[in-house]
């Protein structure tokens, strides 16, 4: 930490008016799905965040879920902000969520206004924070009303345990249906988390529409699809790889021969464009003005700086989006 030096971190990263609220987030955000468990190392953790923030990455995301075990990356992160940070938490944006398993019982999932509020506090004891400044209901609950659940969001703002919410993993139609009521409440959404990348283009038919007429702003996650937008998989599967390590999330069956032509040719496009593959990956997303922030993940800090660079090129000729389209669809 000592070695990384803070001095000029606002100099080279873009700001991105978050949809229509006055909040402005990094065009390169860092999640903590992955890498800041108690089974990771502390110290790569610790070094992960200090050179996301000393390079104007000001945006960490987490969740209730987070670990393995779930709950030890907002732990880690906690103790990352205690030991090393605490004079700067007015610099950050952190966010939390809540909507998948996080504990026994019909209070530790979903959308209701007891696991909402009950997994809030937790979080925010576990990284000893009075508030996050975004607080998002991880994923739409088929049972609960949607009232109530908004509901919950809203009074979480008014309780000033969160600054803004956020909603993630809602389709179109149910975000149209969230962004009013929070609007009629008085808590006006500020963003929603969807899953999007080259290779996972859902939003893409209708939701982004909707963001943009509601003033919401977007903030895709694995948008490198878990790494295998990048050039690591070409020749084999790295031992340090998420595909290796984890297993869970993403696997050697994700890695079929077709998967690896198309990102093979991908490839090629990058290098046309002087990029690697993850920088063009992220500078894709970044094309369009309606995408905030995009939301990446690193087991290494070199990751960070390398899809950094992605934010040095984010146009693309007409021909190129064409051969990259084409690429996708399976047709060249
Ligand atoms: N809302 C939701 O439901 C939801 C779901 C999932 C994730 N998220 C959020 O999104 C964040 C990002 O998700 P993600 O980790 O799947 O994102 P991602 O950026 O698609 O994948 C990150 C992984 O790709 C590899 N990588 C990253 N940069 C690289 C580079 N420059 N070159 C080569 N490999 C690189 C690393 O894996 P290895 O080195 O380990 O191979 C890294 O851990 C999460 O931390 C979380 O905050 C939200």
């Amino acid at each position: 930490m000592n070695t990384i030096d803070l001095t000029n971190r606002y100099e080279s990263m873009i700001y991105r008016r978050c949809g229509n609220s006055g909040l402005k987030l990094p065009a390169l955000s860092l999640g903590l799905w992955h890498n800041f468990g108690h089974v990771n190392v502390y110290e790569n953790s610790k070094n992960l965040i200090a050179t996301a923030f000393s390079k104007g990455i000001t945006h960490f995301d987490l969740a209730n879920n987070y670990g393995p075990p779930p709950g030890s990356a907002e732990e880690t992160f906690g103790k990352i902000l205690k030991e090393n940070f605490k004079s700067y938490r007015d610099e950050m944006i952190i966010s939390s969520k809540a909507g998948y398993k996080m504990w026994d019982g019909p209070y530790g999932e979903w959308g209701s206004k007891k696991y909402l509020i009950s997994s809030l506090d937790q979080s925010l004891k576990r990284m000893k924070l009075d508030y996050v400044d975004i607080f998002y209901h991880h994923r739409p609950d088929p049972d609960t009303p949607l009232e109530e659940t908004m509901a919950a969001l809203s009074l979480i703002v008014q309780q000033g345990k969160a600054l803004y919410v956020g909603i993630s993993n809602y389709q179109a139609q149910d975000a149209e249906k969230a962004f009013r009521l929070l609007k009629e409440m008085g808590t006006p959404c500020l963003i929603h988390q969807p899953k999007y990348s080259m290779f996972e283009r859902w939003v893409e038919d209708g939701l982004m529409d909707v963001l943009k007429e509601h003033g919401v702003g977007c903030i895709p996650f694995s948008p490198l699809a878990q790494g295998l937008l990048t050039d690591k998989y070409l020749h084999g599967i790295p031992a340090d790889s998420r595909v290796a390590t984890s297993g869970v999330f993403l696997n050697e069956k994700n890695l079929t021969p077709e998967k690896l032509a198309v990102i093979s040719k991908l490839n090629e496009v990058a290098k046309s464009r002087n990029q690697k593959l993850a920088q063009m990956a992220i500078a894709w997303l970044l094309k369009d003005d309606r995408v905030t922030s995009v939301l990446i993940g690193a087991s290494k800090l070199e990751q960070i700086i390398d899809s950094l660079e992605g934010l040095n090129n984010i146009s693309f000729s007409s021909e190129e989006l064409k051969e990259i389209d084409s690429i996708l669809a399976g047709k060249s």
